[in-house]
Parts: C-alpha cells; structure tokens; sequence
C-alpha cells in the first residue's frame, strides 16, 4: 500500500522531495506520518524548530516483540527508525548537542542502528543550557503574558542568531576559537539578565567530548542535500511544530520563534522552492494547543476533557495537558493557503468516536461583521464570535477500519465536509496510534 502511495507522488509530482507540515498548533502526528513514508525515501530531514518538538511513534519493543513501544523524537528525524534512511539535521534547527546524543542512545538500546545515518548541517546554530535557563527567566520576566513555552532555549538561541551572535556547529570543529566564543556569549548574556547560575566549566567539558563525536557527522546541509537531489534521491522532509505557532503566520506573540510553515523548509535546508511540489499538511479532525494564546473553537467543558483523555492529549515534549476543541476550517484553510498545502492526512479520526454531534467553526465575526481572513490582531481574535456547523458523529470504534468506504456514513461525511471546506484533497486518514492505523484514499 505505502508502495503504492509513493507510486502516486511520483505520477502526480514527478518530484523527488516531499514536505511533511504540520497546519494547526503542533501535535497533529507528524512522527507517526513521517516514520510511515520513511520507508519510501532514502533521506529524511528536519529543517526548523528545536527539541521543543515532540514527534512520537510506536515500534516493536525489543524485549517484547509482541508489544509496541513508545519513543518521541525532538531532535532526531521520525524516520531514524527505518534503517536504510539518512538522516540530516538542517541549518534551519537550532540544535542542543547533548539531547541529540541522549536520542541516539535510546535508539541504539532499542537496537536501531543509527551509526553513520546522522547528518547534521554545518551552518545549524548550536543551543546552550544558558538558552534553556534564559527561557525560564524571560518567561518569568513576563508574567501573566508569559508565552507557556516547552523551555527548551529555542526563542533565546534563534535571538542569538538573529543578533547575529549565535555559534554554528562548524565552529565547534576548531574547539579553542568555540570556546572564546561561547565565554564571551554568556558574559553577554549575563549582562543582560543579571548573574544566573551557570556550570560553564561542566557545559565546556561535555561538549569537548561531543565536539570529537560529531566530526564525522558534519557535513555543507545544502549541498549534500542538492547533491542527493541531482542524483535523483528522494528526500522527505520533516516539519516540526505548526502553522499557528509560526513566527510570522502564527498568533503572534503566542507562537514558536521560527518559521513553521512553508518558508522555514526553504531556508532551513536549503532546498529550492521551485524544488519542492509535495507538501502534505497534517491536521487532527478537531483541535489541540498547548501553552497560551487565543485558540477560538476551544472547549472549556467536560466534552474538552474527554476528547483529551481519548486522544491521549498531553505533551510529548512538556506532559502538560493539551487543551482541546473542534476542528477549525478557519485555521486549516488558512494553513492551507500559506503553506501551499497539496494534499491532507487528516489524523485522530477515531478519537471522535462517541462524540455526536460534531461541530466545525466555519467563520469569525467581530462587532457583527464576517472576518475575510485569519485576524493579525489578537484583540480582535479573543473578542471574534465562531460559526458553528453541526454533523451528526459515529458511536462505532473506527480503529481498525482500513477504507475510506467502510468508515461510517457519518464518518465519511464528515471528512468530504472537511475537504470542501479546506479546498484541499484529504488523501489519508488517521485511525490509530500505530504505523497500520491509517487509511489511504
Ligand atoms: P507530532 O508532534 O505532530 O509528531 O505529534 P505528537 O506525537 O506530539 O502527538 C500526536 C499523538 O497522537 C501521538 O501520541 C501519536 O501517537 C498520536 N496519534 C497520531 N495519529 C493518530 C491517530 O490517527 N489516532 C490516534 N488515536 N492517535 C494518533
Ligand atoms: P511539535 O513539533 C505543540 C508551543 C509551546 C508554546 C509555544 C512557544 O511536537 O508539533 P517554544 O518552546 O517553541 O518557544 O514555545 O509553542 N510549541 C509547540 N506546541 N507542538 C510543538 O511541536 C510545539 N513547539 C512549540 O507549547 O506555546
Ligand atoms: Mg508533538
């Protein structure tokens, strides 16, 4: 079947890159897609965002071959899993070493070699613990407005690249001009927000040892990339965290500090637009966020908590609780329209399961007039009533259903709804946690 998937990308497309994004708050499942197609392509690659993603997928536990074991991903690419890929860090990521190594050796425990497979750019901007301690302190700094961040380092490492002080995994080869670099950073940093504790002495030392290990690992990420390209590879490429939490598109200041859509893959690997035809959009059929900042169709009621305990709605990265609401066409078309979305995995489908009826926010009003477009202004977003349209749910249990047309009538109807509404093909959907549980159409 998946064969027979990447038979129709290439009829379709004749092209050999494919993009994978997430369209609504992060979570929609981009791990379990990723590690399903990975079997498909030859190089998989992450171009923006940090370890504040959590991509989970389900593989064989080794001790227990009957049973399926849980692993989440942050730094290292979904389709680690699948041996005969390589994997690639793109320029774009903003990458904490020790946590990519801690990935790597709970890969290697549950007996995936990874050896050999770990790309990483040389122009990938390096994250410090004191990025991660400066994301507590700025998050305390603003208070009640805080953004609810995963306090990984990412908006104070993407600031230091952006400042143009950043350090670059390259210039982590020649250790003696890294470390005058990274001293003089941190006494930057502490002028800025005061004597923080820090172990720099017990940092500098871990990352000698690291600075060895990565050697053969550092490799030009946009050439290689072309390159594999021009030899006709094929190359699949992993989004990490949303539309919405994109820093331009997003509900700004409530967002990540990167480019989540679209753009943030051309940059962050170096990858041509005119390149890349491909780009599936994945969405759950309803809504999750987690962290702060307006989430319109959000449900505050006891339905909201029962759609997180079915849907197993906490963070990969954080274990908060996700919050949880119905599916927004507002949003989803508008990643759509953004991002140039060419096709939708739809995921989560069998979660809905018992929840009749469905509603789908189809439109915001402010002070009575219809918006045109996803609003800039936050003011205006908190204050929009949604438009609700109903369809009747399913009760059946739908996880093992592998047709579209075995899925209930009300089922089906409501993922052609949501097509309709999104103006973009749904070609496949999600019924369960595992590879197998999906349905392609
Ligand atoms: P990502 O960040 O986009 O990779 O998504 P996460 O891993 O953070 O969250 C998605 C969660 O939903 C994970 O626990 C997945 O195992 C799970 N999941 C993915 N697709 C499906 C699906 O179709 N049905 C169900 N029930 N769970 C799914
Ligand atoms: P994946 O790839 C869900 C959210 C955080 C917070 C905001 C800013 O697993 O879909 P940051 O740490 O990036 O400065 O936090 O963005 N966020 C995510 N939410 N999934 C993600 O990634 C996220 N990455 C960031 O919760 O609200
Ligand atoms: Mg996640």
């Amino acid at each position: 079947m998946i064969n027979f998937f990447k038979y129709i990308y290439i009829m379709k497309y004749s092209d050999n890159v494919i993009t994978v994004l997430g369209c609504q708050w992060g979570d929609e499942g981009k791990g379990k897609l990723i590690d399903i197609l990975s079997k498909d392509f030859e190089i998989i690659a992450r171009a923006a965002g940090g370890a504040n993603a959590g991509h989970t997928i389900y593989t064989q536990d080794p001790d227990n071959p009957e049973k399926k074991k849980k692993i989440v991903f942050h730094l290292v690419p979904s389709g680690m899993m699948n041996e005969n890929t390589i994997c690639v860090i793109g320029n774009g990521v903003v990458l904490s070493l020790p946590t990519l190594f801690e990935e790597l050796e709970l890969l290697k425990e549950n007996g995936v070699e990874t050896n050999g497979r770990m790309l990483i750019a040389d122009r990938t901007q390096l994250l410090f613990e004191y990025h991660q301690t400066i994301d507590g302190i700025q998050e305390e700094m603003k208070g009640k407005n805080k953004v609810g961040t995963t306090k990984r380092g990412i908006g104070p490492c993407y600031s230091d690249k952006t400042r143009r002080t950043g350090i670059r995994i390259h210039e982590l080869l020649d250790f003696e001009r890294f470390e005058k670099k990274y001293r003089a950073n941190l006494e930057l940093f502490k002028k800025m927000y005061g004597d923080f504790d820090h172990d720099a002495e017990k940092e500098l030392g871990e990352l000698k040892e690291l600075s060895e290990k990565i050697k053969p690992m550092v490799v030009d990420g946009a050439y290689y990339l072309n390159k594999a390209l021009k030899d006709e590879k094929t190359v699949l490429i992993e989004g990490a965290n949303g539309a919405l939490l994109d820093i331009d598109h997003g509900t700004y200041p409530y967002v990540t500090s990167s480019n989540s859509t679209i753009g943030g893959v051309i940059t962050g690997t170096g990858i041509a637009a005119s390149k890349i035809n491909t780009v599936i959009g994945i969405m759950k059929a309803y809504t999750t966020r987690v962290g702060e900042g307006p989430f319109p169709s959000e449900l505050h009621d006891a339905l909201g908590e029962q759609i997180r305990e079915a849907g197993g709605e906490y963070g990969a990265t954080t274990g908060r609780p996700r919050r949880c609401g119905w599916f927004d066409a507002i949003v989803g078309n508008y990643a759509v329209t953004i991002n140039g979305i060419s096709e939708i995995n739809l995921t989560k489908l069998d979660v809905l399961s018992g929840v009749s009826p469905l509603k789908i926010a189809t439109s915001y009003t402010h002070n009575g007039e219809k918006l045109p477009s996803f609003p800039a202004d936050l003011n205006i977003l908190e204050k929009a009533e949604v438009q609700y349209e109903e369809m009747p749910g399913w009760e059946e249990d739908i996880s093992g259903v592998r047709k579209f047309e075995d899925l209930p009538d009300t089922a089906q109807a409501y993922v052609l709804r949501l097509e309709e509404l999104l103006e973009c093909r749904i070609s496949s959907i999600g019924v369960g946690v595992r590879r197998e549980d999906m349905i392609f159409r």
